[in-house]
């Protein structure tokens, strides 16, 4: 199986693009609903976005006369928070519709208006809005309070058109931000230490237009490495940065899984017993990442034995657990903790997705279920998954998108036959 561009480099490299009137060009983007979502933000402001044949969206921001994101593309995704630094460095003002909470916990966006202070913007909120002005950001020293994937990137953009250097301390270190990193310095950007625990980027007066290949999904490739681990499959990954998946790998080789690398850039993962039960807790990377719990509470559930859940990035992200349990699960959550003592045998239910992961984890749970699983709610997976039907079909899977669809909100359902 062949894994896709990450979805969370990509929607920050179509970010960075509002910042040049040059042309951009980020290859092989993955068709799923954020990207969609990025893009018609993008066009709403002003620019001109398309495909081209091979995949690659080519975007001509020359045009950009919008500086406000509006709140029903906000609502639809939270990363639209970061055209914020970009309009602002390049149009010395932005307005952009407050996200509130969502499924996962309340996710704030102090530590980005505080950098963006720090930056020398000036910043007003009212009427569900948040307004950022400046002639020109200056550079400044910046530590944040917590590793923020977003507020590192929103600020590591700005920083890049501001007079001066920008010191980013205890900034996230998410390998999305060091390939941001390689987009901004094709721009003409100079921008260093991502990755690291300082980044440094010195102010240049204008960026131009790049070409850029994102790294691969490095949580798509997680979902399929626990697919394999949970149907006790034998599944080789194409286009996987192993690096990027040691956490995943090193949790799933704890849990009794084959994971091996299978050439450049490939890696096989293979099971053929029940896993072992772990102890799993949540961080920042290069700790576990938290867009793979929900996928390991799926794998966890048949674990010879009990395991624990420590979530530790966001408040209550643990709502699969209820579905999980709908299949027979054995889940006791206790706020960011979640005692998972495995069954022998999940069975098929019916049961609906709340977020993106917890969608990929019910549809994992299904294909080892005994029975049908019905999956509500698949606008969610949608929003971050490439095809996922079709690649699990791929490798084997019963798996179809009901056409006659089951009503829910805008999403259709998957069932496993
Ligand atoms: C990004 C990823 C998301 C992933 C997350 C953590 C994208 C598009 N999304 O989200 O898939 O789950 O990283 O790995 O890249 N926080 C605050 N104040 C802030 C900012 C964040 O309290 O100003 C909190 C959030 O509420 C959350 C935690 O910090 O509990 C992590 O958030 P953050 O690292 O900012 O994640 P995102 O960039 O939103």
């Amino acid at each position: 199986m062949r894994v896709s561009g990450a979805k969370n480099a990509v929607l920050k490299m179509m970010a960075a693009a509002l910042m040049t009137s040059g042309r951009c060009v980020i290859r092989h983007v993955p068709v799923i609903r954020d990207v969609d979502t990025m893009i018609a933000l993008m066009r709403w402001l002003g620019a001109g976005v398309s495909w081209d044949a091979q995949g690659n969206l080519c975007i001509d921001a020359s045009g950009v006369d919008g500086v406000e994101a509006p709140e029903q593309l906000v609502r639809r995704m939270r990363a639209s928070v970061l055209v914020m630094g970009p309009l602002l460095a390049r149009f010395g003002r932005v307005r952009v519709a407050l996200p509130g909470g969502c499924a996962i916990g309340p996710r704030p966006i102090e530590l980005h208006l505080r950098g963006l202070r720090q930056l020398g913007a000036t910043i007003t909120e009212e009427r569900g809005f948040v307004e950022a002005r400046a002639r020109r950001l200056l550079g400044a020293e910046i530590h944040l309070d917590y590793p923020s994937v977003g507020a590192t990137e929103n600020l590591m953009m700005a920083a890049c058109l501001a007079q001066g250097t920008t010191v980013i301390r205890n900034p996230a270190r998410e390998p999305e931000i060091a390939d941001l990193q390689l987009f901004l310095n094709k721009m003409g950007a100079r921008v260093r230490g991502a990755g690291t625990d300082a980044i440094y980027i010195q102010g240049v007066d204008g960026l131009a237009g790049a070409v850029h290949e994102p790294i691969p999904d490095r949580i798509e490739a997680g979902t399929f490495m626990v697919a394999a681990a949970l149907t006790r499959g034998d599944v080789v990954l194409q286009n996987v940065i192993p690096a990027h998946v040691e956490a995943v790998a090193a949790k799933l080789r704890e849990v009794g899984a084959a994971v091996e690398e299978a050439g450049p850039g490939a890696l096989r993962v293979r099971a053929d017993q029940r896993p072992r039960p772990v102890y799993l807790r949540t961080q920042p990377y290069p700790g576990f990442p938290t867009d793979m719990q929900p996928q390991f509470m799926a794998l966890l559930s048949v674990a010879a034995g009990a395991s624990i859940i420590s979530e530790t990035v966001y408040t209550s992200r643990m709502k699969h657990a209820d579905e999980l349990r709908r299949m027979g699960a054995d889940i006791v959550v206790d706020g960011q903790v979640a005692i998972v003592r495995g069954v022998r045998r999940l069975t098929g239910a019916l049961v609906e997705a709340s977020d993106l992961r917890a969608g990929a984890a019910l549809i994992l749970a299904g294909l080892s279920a005994e029975g049908e699983t019905v999956v509500e709610g698949l606008h969610h997976v949608d929003r971050g998954y490439e095809a996922i039907e079709a690649k699990l079909q791929q490798l084997g899977a019963a798996v179809r998108r009901l056409a006659e669809d089951v009503p829910v909100a805008d999403g259709r359902p998957l069932v496993r036959a």
